[in-house]
């Protein structure tokens, strides 16, 4: 999209404040209310075209579809997770805004396949890290496979490089997911998704606070 980005992450704070005010957990609550400042949502939502139907991948508590929705941004989404505590966070949500009527949220693992119901964008933000290196490229391949032509799928994911802030991002990962993720590199991902017969309009790279993140994004035609 070539139109101005006019939101900011704190203008999403100040739409998560309200949205997750209700949820009894206040690290769930902070966690959400400050996650626009250390994760580009804005330029992953700038990239999601107006009243579109998003399947969101790994959704944790629903931010970004609850966003959507909150914005009147999209016509439907559909978010799923491993995580039932953070599925049950965005339902409820969704439920008390009365967004329920637009954004569904699904207990579902990667592993059970990528559901294709048919939506023109699929969003993956900070997932890709938590899959294993070895089943990486046929997890980008099933993310192409439900895309439909003319549909894009957009990526948001921690830099490899430089190996400050990569570590920094490692670091992140250890404390909050008490995991070792394995991070990869926005150029290995956009191999994969070529030969899926995806084509890159958008790539781009961000820094917040000591983190460094890659965009991409992918359409097909
Ligand atoms: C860093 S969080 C990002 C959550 C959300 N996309 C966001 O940006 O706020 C990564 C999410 O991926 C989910 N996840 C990791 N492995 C998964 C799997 N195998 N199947 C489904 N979800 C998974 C985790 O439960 C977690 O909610």
């Amino acid at each position: 999209m070539s139109t101005q980005n006019t939101l900011t992450p704190t203008a999403i704070q100040r739409l998560a404040v309200p949205l997750y005010a209700g949820v009894p957990s206040a690290k769930v609550r902070l966690m959400q209310e400050y996650r626009s400042h250390i994760c580009p949502l804005h330029e992953v939502i700038h990239e999601v075209p107006p009243q579109s139907a998003v399947l969101d991948v790994g959704c944790g508590n629903g931010l970004l579809l609850n966003l959507l929705a909150s914005l009147g941004r999209i016509r439907r989404g559909h978010g799923f997770d491993v995580a039932g505590p953070a599925v049950a966070v965005a339902s409820q949500v969704a439920s008390d805004h009365r967004l329920s009527s637009v954004v569904a949220f699904e207990h579902r693992t990667i592993e059970q396949g990528i559901p294709n119901l048919g939506h023109e964008v699929v969003t993956v933000v900070d997932v890709l890290h938590h899959v294993p290196d070895q089943h990486k490229a046929a997890f980008v391949a099933s993310l192409c496979d439900v895309v439909p032509a003319g549909g894009r799928l957009i990526v948001k994911d921690m830099v490899v490089r430089p190996r400050w802030r990569a570590a920094a991002n490692q670091m992140h990962d250890l404390v909050m997911a008490r995991q070792w993720v394995e991070h990869v590199d926005s150029e290995q991902v956009e191999a994969w998704a070529v030969r899926s017969s995806m084509r890159v309009s958008r790539r781009d790279r961000f820094n917040t606070l000591w983190y460094g993140h890659w965009l991409l994004v992918l359409e097909k035609s």
